[in-house]
């Protein structure tokens, strides 16, 4: 199979200097994506800014904004089987960038924001034929969440993590299918998590290749 990761955080700058992001290390997508390729898949993996090497044998495109991350995700899931979402993509951004640099007024300012492109939802309109696997980051009624996300973005795998993961080492998830089953509990190191996700695509989707 040929199965497109996203990874990292995205940003969404205010001006030409400082933008709002998030504390994902990419460590996860990452992790997958050398699973993946381990497994002898072939991956192309679409990661905002973190501090990690992509493994060299995989298709790499670097993006920092969402719609950057859009756009390649779009481009190239036309030549993928399917997609395992990973990024920790900002949902919103300010509606204008400032050209240059925003000087300081002396005052309290305010941002008007707007919300980004959808980039699972968008790939899972997509799909026809391929899979698509998402993750759900949820703070409180999680499975309930993580389902209505799964159906919203018509996934056929979700996985569910807290927010307490994010930046660490180890994780804690569970992997949720179309009909609301929980079908595994587990906590361990992400490589442990990367497996078990691409075990249950090996076992519940055609391959091509
Ligand atoms: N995702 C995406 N594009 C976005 C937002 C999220 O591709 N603009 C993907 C993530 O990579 C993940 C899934 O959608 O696979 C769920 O992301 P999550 O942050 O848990 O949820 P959101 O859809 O952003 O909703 P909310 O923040 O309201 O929980």
């Amino acid at each position: 199979m040929r199965i497109l990761i996203t990874a990292g955080p995205t940003r969404e700058y205010l001006d030409d200097v400082r933008y709002l992001s998030n504390a994902s290390s990419g460590l996860m997508g990452y992790a997958l994506a050398e699973a993946v390729l381990v497994a002898g898949h072939e991956v192309i993996l679409v990661s905002g800014p973190v501090a990690l090497t992509p493994p060299d044998r995989c298709e790499f495109h670097a993006v920092e904004t969402t719609e950057q991350m859009r756009n390649a995700c779009v481009t190239r899931f036309a030549v993928c089987d399917g997609v395992i979402a990973v990024a920790a993509v900002c949902d919103y951004k300010p509606r204008n960038r400032i050209a240059g640099k925003i000087a300081k007024t002396g005052e309290g300012i305010s941002i008007e924001m707007i919300e980004t492109d959808d980039v699972l939802a968008e790939l899972g309109r997509q799909k026809g034929t391929r899979w698509v696997v998402g993750f759900a980051l949820e703070a409180e009624n999680a499975r309930a969440n993580a389902l209505q996300k799964l159906r919203a973005k018509n996934c056929d795998l979700v996985v569910l993590n807290a927010p307490s993961v994010i930046g660490s080492v180890a994780t804690s998830v569970e992997l949720i299918d179309f009909t609301g089953c929980t079908l595994s509990s587990l906590s361990g190191s992400k490589q442990d998590v990367a497996r078990a996700v691409l075990d249950w695509i090996e076992a519940n989707v055609s391959r091509s290749g």
